[in-house]
């Protein structure tokens, strides 16, 4: 990991808050293990090993700092700091715990999978002047807007679509900007786009899918060779 490089630092930000009822666990989803390990310690270690990243806050839930201080590998880099209801009020708590970045990458715990290739290319396109930069898949899916009825009202042309993923980097002036309004959003790169702002795609990797659903863990636990995958 590089020591900490002054008015460059790349602060990586953990939501691990979620409650993680679409898993159907009975700890909040970042603490489900996967392979045997919990989601938030794979997504850290994987921060770690991508070499691009001065310094780490994870958000968790209140009752839950201890235990993921006790998990987390104990480093000076690496900080706890309790969460909010909704995504956007844990981002906007890990920034507030990391007000001097220059960077931020907002990285989702439940994308425990994550290559660290693809964080230190996400933060490789930072350094070069992109001020916002989101890992994004083709879908695969055709995807149609519908109403509150369930009636279709539309179908994008899906060539034009993208899945986005995490690590999702910032300039930290653009993040703390796009902050600085009280809105939610389901990623942060919404919340730049509303600003106005540019956001560069870089190609994503399947490694990346979010760990949500009890097949996902599955997924996840398989690829790790773990036989909670197999059954
Ligand atoms: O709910 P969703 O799957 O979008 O959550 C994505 C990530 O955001 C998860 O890692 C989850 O723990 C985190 N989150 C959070 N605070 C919340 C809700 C979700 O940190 N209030």
């Amino acid at each position: 990991m590089p020591e900490p490089s002054g008015d460059a630092s790349v602060v990586a930000l953990v939501p691990a808050a979620g409650r993680g009822v679409r898993l159907g666990a009975d700890a909040p989803k970042a603490f489900v293990a996967v392979g045997g390990v919990p989601m938030v310690r794979l997504a850290v270690d994987g921060l770690l090993a991508s070499g691009a990243v001065d310094r780490i806050v994870v958000m968790v839930p209140p009752e839950f700092v201890a235990g993921a201080v006790a998990l987390l590998p104990p480093s000076d880099s690496v900080d706890v700091v309790v969460g909010g209801a909704e995504r956007t009020d844990s981002v906007r708590a890990g920034i507030a715990a990391a007000p001097n970045a220059s960077y931020y990458l907002v990285h989702d715990a439940a994308r425990a999978l994550t290559p660290p290739a693809l964080i230190a290319r996400v933060a490789a396109e930072l350094r070069a002047g992109h001020p916002a930069v989101v890992p994004a898949l083709p879908v695969v899916d055709t995807i149609k807007s519908v109403d509150a009825e369930g009636v279709v009202t539309g179908t994008p042309e899906r060539a034009r679509l993208r899945a986005i993923q995490t690590p999702q980097g910032f300039a930290a002036d653009l993040l703390r900007a796009a902050y600085a309004a009280d809105l939610v959003a389901t990623d942060d790169a919404a919340l730049v786009e509303r600003l106005g702002a540019r956001v560069r795609t870089i190609s994503g990797d399947p490694l990346a899918f979010k760990i949500t659903t009890p097949l996902d863990l599955r997924l996840a636990n398989t690829l790790l060779g773990h036989p909670a995958g197999l059954s």
